[in-house]
C-alpha cells in the first residue's frame, strides 16, 4: 500500500521513526553508567573525556607531532608506547617521557614493513595488557612530478602512509574493541582535502586515509570506538627534513615549488619548520578534538580555510591559496606550549 504523507513534517516523522527508535532501544539497552559515558554528537558513540590510566600507541613519536601527542598523553596519566623507524628520535622522545609518573614503551618499527606491523599488538599487550587509543601519525612524502618519480618513492609513500595506517589498524581493532572506550586517531592532512602539484603520492595516501577513516567512523559509530581523521595544515615540523625528493628530478626549482619554499633540501626543512605552528600546540588541538569527539580534527586555520576553499571553489581553491598563505604564516602560533620538557 503506498505511504500517505500529508504535509512535510509527517514525512520527516515517517522517516526518523524508524532511525529516532532504534536508537532509544539502543540507548535504553545501555547500563547508566555506559549512558553516563555518551555525549550527544552527530554520529553517536563514546566519547574518551580523560586520558588518565589509558594505552596509547603512536607511531612517528621520534619527531614533530608525534612526539609532542606522547608528551600530552604522559602529562595527562596514559601509559604510552612510542613507535619510530628512526631509533635515535624515539630515545629522545623515552627521555623526555619518563619526566612523567607512567609506563613507556619505545619500539623501533618500520610503519612500511606489514610484517613489523602485525607483531606489535602483540609487543604491546604482552607490556601493557591492553590498548585504549592508537595514532597512526608516522608521515612521510616525496616531492616531485609523477612523471619522473620512480615506483620505488611511489610505493616508499604507500607504504608507509596508507599501508602502515591500514594495516596498524586491523591489527590493534580487536584489542580496541575489547576497551570499554577506545579511539582511533588517523592522520591524513589538508593535503586529503585540496591538491597541489608535486605530491601526486602524498594526495593519493591522504586522499585514501580520510576515505578509509571516514568509512571505519561510520562502521563503528554508537560503539565503543570512536575514529577520528585528523587534517594539519602547515605545522613546523621535521616533515621536509624527513622527506625525500625525487632522485628523478633534477629541477632544483621544480623541487622547491612543490612546497612553495627554495633552497637545498636542508634550507627547505628549516623554513618549514620555523614557519609552521608549533608541533606542540598541533598536539594538544588533535587531543582536544578527540576529547569532544570530533570526527574530522582540522589543524590550523589554514587547514580551517582551504577545507572552505575547496567547498567554495573545488575546482579553483588553488588561485585562493596565495591570499590567505602569506598572512596566515605571519599569524601562525611558533611558539611551544608552556611547562613541556622541550
Ligand atoms: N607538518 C605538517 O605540516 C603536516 C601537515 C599535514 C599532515 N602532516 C602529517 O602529520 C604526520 C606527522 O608528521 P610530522 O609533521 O610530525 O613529521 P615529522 O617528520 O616531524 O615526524 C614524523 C615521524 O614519522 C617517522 N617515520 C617516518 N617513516 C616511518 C616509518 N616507516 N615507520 C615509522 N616511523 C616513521 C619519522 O622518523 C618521524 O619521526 C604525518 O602523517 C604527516 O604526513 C604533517
Amino acid at each position: 500500500m503506498p505511504i500517505q504523507l500529508r504535509n512535510a513534517a509527517d514525512g520527516i516523522a515517517h522517516f526518523t521513526k524508524p532511525f529516532c527508535s532504534s536508537r532509544l532501544a539502543y540507548w535504553e539497552a545501555l547500563a547508566p553508567h555506559q549512558q553516563m559515558r555518551f555525549t550527544a554528537n552527530s554520529i553517536g558513540g563514546v566519547v574518551m573525556k580523560d586520558f588518565a590510566q589509558k594505552v596509547a600507541v603512536i607511531t612517528g613519536a621520534g619527531s614533530g607531532m608525534g612526539r609532542y601527542l606522547a608528551l600530552l598523553l604522559a602529562r595527562a596519566g596514559a601509559d604510552v608506547v612510542i613507535c619510530d623507524v628512526n631509533s635515535d628520535t624515539l630515545k629522545e622522545t623515552e627521555r623526555l617521557v619518563q619526566g612523567y609518573n607512567v609506563a613507556v614503551t619505545a619500539i623501533t618499527i618500520d610503519m612500511g614493513d606489514k610484517s613489523q606491523v602485525e607483531s606489535l599488538p602483540e609487543q604491546v599487550i604482552a607490556k601493557h595488557g591492553k590498548v585504549d587509543l592508537l595514532f597512526n601519525n608516522a608521515g612521510v612524502t616525496v616531492g616531485a612530478d609523477f612523471e619522473t618519480m620512480s615506483e620505488k618513492d611511489w610505493d616508499w609513500v604507500m607504504d608507509i602512509n596508507l599501508h602502515g595506517v591500514v594495516n596498524a589498524t586491523r591489527a590493534f581493532l580487536p584489542y580496541l574493541r575489547q576497551q570499554p572506550e577506545a579511539a582511533l586517531v588517523n592522520t591524513s592532512s589538508i593535503f586529503g582535502m585540496i591538491a597541489v602539484a608535486k605530491q601526486s603520492v602524498y594526495h593519493a595516501t591522504k586522499f585514501a586515509v580520510r576515505g578509509f577513516t571516514e568509512g571505519l567512523a561510520r562502521e563503528f559509530k554508537d560503539t565503543n570506538l570512536s575514529v577520528h581523521c585528523v587534517h594539519p595544515g602547515h605545522i613546523g615540523t621535521n616533515i621536509v627534513a624527513n622527506s625525500r625528493f625525487s632522485e628523478n628530478d633534477p629541477d632544483i626549482d621544480a623541487k622547491a615549488g612543490a612546497l612553495g619554499l627554495s633552497g637545498s633540501q636542508t634550507e627547505m626543512a628549516d623554513l618549514f619548520r620555523h614557519h609552521g605552528m608549533h608541533p606542540s600546540r598541533a598536539a594538544k588541538i588533535i587531543l582536544d578534538g578527540v576529547k569532544s569527539n570530533r570526527r574530522r580534527i582540522f589543524v590550523g586555520l589554514d587547514a580551517k580555510l582551504l577545507d572552505l576553499a575547496q567547498r567554495v571553489t573545488p575546482m579553483h581553491y588553488d588561485k585562493l591559496m596565495p591570499l590567505f598563505m602569506v598572512p596566515l604564516t605571519l599569524l601562525r602560533n611558533k611558539k611551544p606550549l608552556k611547562d613541556l620538557p622541550i
